[in-house]
């Protein structure tokens, strides 16, 4: 079953409850958590993600784009996500096994995500204890980019490593992902679409994930 993941990085933040209302026939919410440095933009935080949590029962799905991320695992937890999802080149190895230690031991779901300049099998280590794999399909840091054709072979890849592996883990793609773009990686093997600006630039959200999901 595909899941839909409208990313509240493209909604209007002053009306948040209302514009996380508006994609209510979505699976997740997706959260993208920016420092400024991991990638050259801020987002926003700990605040914002507890204000979409009061404002929904649906899973969050939050995707932290910054460095040395171990170091507010507890703190995201603490304020709501489902799933937290770190970045493979967010630090060394021994600092990605602990961010997941530390998930693990605040009951959220676990997942690391993939720059496009990546490789596949940088997941092995990590990846028979994960529930979610993210393939980013543009360089992360701003919505609105052009999908990266090359990484639909990333997606294959990983895909082939995960059924391997573990199969129950899910592949995650984010960044142009468009109906078109949806259709190609979820033939590459894709199985949840983040989508910001295809769902919060339509006119009507709730078509535009039906279109994604089609
Ligand atoms: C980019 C973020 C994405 C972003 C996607 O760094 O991780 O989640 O919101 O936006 P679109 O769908 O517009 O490419
Ligand atoms: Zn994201």
């Amino acid at each position: 079953m595909i899941k839909i993941a409208p990313s509240i990085l493209t909604a209007d933040l002053s009306r948040l409850a209302e514009e996380i209302r508006r994609v209510s026939s979505a699976d997740w919410i997706h959260v993208d958590v920016m420092d400024g440095v991991f990638v050259p933009n801020l987002s926003f935080g700990l605040p914002v993600l507890g204000a979409a949590r009061r404002c929904t029962e649906q899973f969050l799905d939050v995707h932290l784009m910054i460095t040395k991320p171990e170091r507010y695992i507890d703190a995201f937890a603490r304020a709501g996500a489902d799933l937290l999802c770190v970045h493979l080149e967010a630090d060394g190895p021994d600092g990605i096994a602990r961010a997941l230690a530390r998930m693990e031991a605040c009951g959220v779901k676990k997942g690391v995500a993939l720059r496009p300049i990546t490789k596949a099998e940088a997941i092995l280590p990590y990846l028979e204890q994960l529930d979610l794999v993210l393939v980013m399909t543009v360089e992360p840091g701003f919505g609105g980019q052009a999908f990266l054709e090359g990484q639909l072979e990333t997606i294959r890849q990983v895909r082939a490593l995960i059924d391997r592996v573990n199969p129950a883990c899910r592949l995650e793609v984010d960044g142009g992902i468009t109906p078109l773009t949806a259709r190609r990686a979820v033939a590459a093997g894709a199985d949840t679409l983040v989508a910001g600006s295809a769902v919060y630039g339509a006119a009507d959200p709730a078509q535009a994930i039906q279109a994604l999901r089609g």
